[in-house]
């Protein structure tokens, strides 16, 4: 069987990590396979951008289910089609037991903001507002909590005086197509340990490494 790591990718609206992890495949930067592309709302333009680029791509609306029928069945349906890892890019949904128990750590997410600080909705209009002079972006796998999971990546973005949110967002998300793709060629080369909360990459980047005082 092949053993390129099989992912899906969740998103609810824009698509532009989606189309980062999906190009850096295809540039060779990322070894993984995208199974399916997979949103609750069947008008996100996602969609579209996966399916020009020839990705197996569903709608999966809503439709009233509760938070729990509804994950057991998008579990299911990753399971069907190969998934062995879920990579949520813009999901606006909480994640609940269903699908976290099918893919025990194995779920990861990419939010606008250095976490722990704003998480949640508009995490850019956040930083503005209360001041930070550096936002950026996590990459962190995902837990029950909202974007409180075990922090895999981060990226530093400064905040300049003439910063307005639509100015931030554009430049944090840069990063965001950078990093995300980064942090998946770690998980899924499985090159990491996690104790406790902390993720130690087994091969740090020379760049990054700390020298001990
Ligand atoms: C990104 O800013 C991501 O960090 C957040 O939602 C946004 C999704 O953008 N979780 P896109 O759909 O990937 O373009």
């Amino acid at each position: 069987m092949d053993p390129t790591p099989r992912i899906a990718v969740l998103l609810s609206g824009r698509g532009s990590n989606m189309e980062a992890i999906a190009r850096a495949i295809q540039a060779k930067r990322l070894n993984a396979r995208i199974v399916a592309v997979i949103s609750n709302r069947a008008e996100a333009a996602g969609l579209e951008i996966a399916r020009e680029l020839g990705l197996p791509a569903h709608a999966m609306p809503v439709r009233g289910r509760a938070r729990e029928e509804y994950d057991a069945a998008l579990a299911s349906f990753l399971r069907e089609a190969g998934a062995e890892w879920v990579c949520l890019a813009g999901y606006m949904r909480l994640v609940s037991r269903p699908l976290l128990e099918a893919f025990p750590r194995r779920i990861v997410n990419i939010h606008p903001s250095l976490l722990p600080a704003f998480p949640g909705l508009e995490a850019q209009r956040q930083a503005l507002e209360y001041g930070v002079r550096y936002s950026g972006c996590t990459v962190h796998l995902v837990d029950a909590t909202l974007d409180g999971g075990p922090i895999v990546a981060q990226a530093v973005v400064p905040v300049l005086d003439a910063d307005d949110e639509a100015e931030l967002s554009r430049r944090i998300l840069e990063q965001e197509h950078r990093l995300y793709p980064e942090a998946l060629t770690m998980l899924l080369s499985g090159d990491y340990e996690l104790q406790g909360r902390r993720i130690k990459g087994k091969k740090p980047k020379p760049d990054m490494a700390v020298k001990p005082s």
